[in-house]
């Protein structure tokens, strides 16, 4: 009889037992756009390190395109997914206090208002002075330099906390003055945007050093991360291999690269 009910009792917490959960002592990582690209590739990455991720995105638990975040999980039950919207304080804040006890060494901002396909992106970002769409400008704004600093502010407390207190902000040299980005009239709103966001993160930088937060600012060159890329530049790298060292860069993270851009295929410091 007892038997018996020990065996019902573990059928009825077997499920329980796979669900997601963040493991008590690992470190943890937070990404924003974590359904595709650079962001799932940096889940994945993490996740197979053993590391809590808490990948998040804007879509609904239901939406097709989680396949491939879903299939990390399910490998890696240490990997919760959380609905952000960056461009939403409101699922931003939500988030932060379901996980109010819970510290995070490091904190990535990698969503940007980015298209799906390569060729998209060249239309967007080749959008000429006269045909500018300021309603979709102000969105680049919102998503790619608000975003990241509403995340910041909700998920302080949990860096603050954490032992590696390392945020990432992902940049781009189309928003550079001081490579290519200012020699160029391409991807003028994304560019600007971005610009945006570096100077955020260099002036948070100087505000949370006492509390010794890095904010540490990261680009690649050119990663394959979606649908055109790869064979469309010589410069283009597989993003499994990209996203490697962008996790080695920011294993090796130390005070003095706060504030500053770190290509991280290169490995060396890029102007702003
Ligand atoms: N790939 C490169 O060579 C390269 C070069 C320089 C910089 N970067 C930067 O690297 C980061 C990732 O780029 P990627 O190539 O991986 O782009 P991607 O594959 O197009 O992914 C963009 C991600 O951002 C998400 N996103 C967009 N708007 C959002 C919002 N309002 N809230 C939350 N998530 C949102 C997208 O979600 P949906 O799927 O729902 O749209 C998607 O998950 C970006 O910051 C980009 O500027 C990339």
């Amino acid at each position: 009889m007892l038997r018996r009910f020990v065996v019902l009792i573990a059928l009825v917490l077997a499920p329980l037992a796979a669900q997601a959960a963040l493991k008590p002592g690992a470190p943890t990582v937070i990404i924003t756009g974590a359904n595709r690209g650079i962001g799932l590739e940096l889940a994945r990455q993490y996740a197979a390190r053993d590391w809590n991720v808490i990948a998040t995105t804007r879509r609904k638990a239901d939406d097709p395109g989680l396949a491939d975040l879903r299939a990390i999980q399910a490998k890696h039950p240490q990997l919760v997914i959380e609905r952000i919207d960056v461009s939403d304080t409101s699922t931003i804040r939500a988030v932060a206090e379901k996980y109010r006890d819970q510290p995070i060494d490091v904190l990535i901002n990698n969503a940007a208002n980015v298209e799906a396909t390569f060729q998209a992106d060249l239309d967007k970002v080749n959008t000429p002075f006269e045909k500018i769409d300021f309603d979709a400008a102000r969105t680049d704004f919102d998503v790619n330099a608000l975003g990241p600093m509403r995340m910041i502010q909700a998920f302080m407390p949990h860096v603050e906390r954490s032992k590696q207190k390392k945020i990432v902000n992902i940049t781009s040299f189309i928003g550079s003055f001081g490579r290519f980005g200012g020699d160029s009239a391409m991807g003028m709103n994304y560019g600007a945007s971005k610009a945006a966001l570096n100077m955020y993160s260099r002036k948070l930088s100087h505000a949370v050093k006492p509390k010794g937060i890095i904010v540490a600012l990261m680009e690649p060159v050119l990663v394959a991360s979606k649908p055109g890329v790869a064979g469309s530049n010589p410069m283009a790298r597989p993003v499994e291999e990209e996203i490697a060292k962008l996790i080695k860069e920011i294993d090796g993270l130390t005070m003095e690269r706060s504030g500053r851009i770190t290509n991280w295929t290169t490995g060396e410091i890029d102007p702003f």
